[in-house]
């Protein structure tokens, strides 16, 4: 199987990932990274583990630089992507390329807290109040943040939480509902 991760931050969750890929499905998944960030923290993670990874720099409209990305999505026949810290809209032209094999780990339990990124998402729920919070994962539509929902999992919220407390507890259930996504995939 061939998975494209699309990352543009620190990569906090891919060593989880490769090294859970690496133990189980060595021989059956191969992966690339893309992403939009010379200085993404995601590189340094994609090298560790001798991925081949990709920078692919702005492009005038969304839907040139999508193209751009593309072409080396199939070049590597990608079968599917995993969009983990992608701070990019695609283009419609993308989502209906590669049509309900995109996915997206959001930091919420969607659809509240739609839209935000990262650590603003884990701020907002703090400052609501929320008691509870956690992560989706979901397919990527042409609506942001707005496609079928196909995991989902919830932590607790202490009272003196903070976005450095809170994002380390969501990340952890996005590692596992991106394992769980994996296994899946494999033995569709
Ligand atoms: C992910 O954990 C996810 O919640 C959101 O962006 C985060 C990126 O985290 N899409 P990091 O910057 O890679 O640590």
């Amino acid at each position: 199987m061939k998975l494209a991760i699309l990352a543009s931050t620190a990569g906090s969750n891919l060593p989880s990932l490769f090294t859970y890929i690496k133990k189980y499905h060595a021989n059956t998944i191969e992966c690339i990274l893309i992403t939009n960030k010379a200085d993404a923290g995601a590189i340094e993670k994609a090298k560790q583990f001798s991925i081949p990874y990709f920078i692919v720099t702005k492009e005038n409209t969304r839907e040139e630089y999508d193209k751009k990305v593309l072409k080396i999505l199939q070049r590597y026949n990608t079968e599917y992507i995993f969009m983990i810290g992608y701070m990019r809209i695609v283009s419609p032209l993308f989502v209906e390329t590669f049509r309900n094999k995109i996915f997206n780990i959001h930091p919420s339990l969607l659809p509240a807290f739609a839209g935000g990124m990262s650590d603003t998402v884990h701020q907002d729920v703090i400052n609501f109040g929320c008691k509870i919070t956690g992560a989706t994962l979901h397919i990527v539509s042409e609506e942001v943040d707005a496609g079928k929902i196909i995991n989902q999992k919830a932590c607790d919220i202490s009272e003196h939480e903070t976005v450095a407390t809170l994002k380390p507890k969501v990340q952890k259930l996005e590692q596992e509902m991106l394992k769980e996504l994996i296994h899946l995939l494999v033995n569709k």
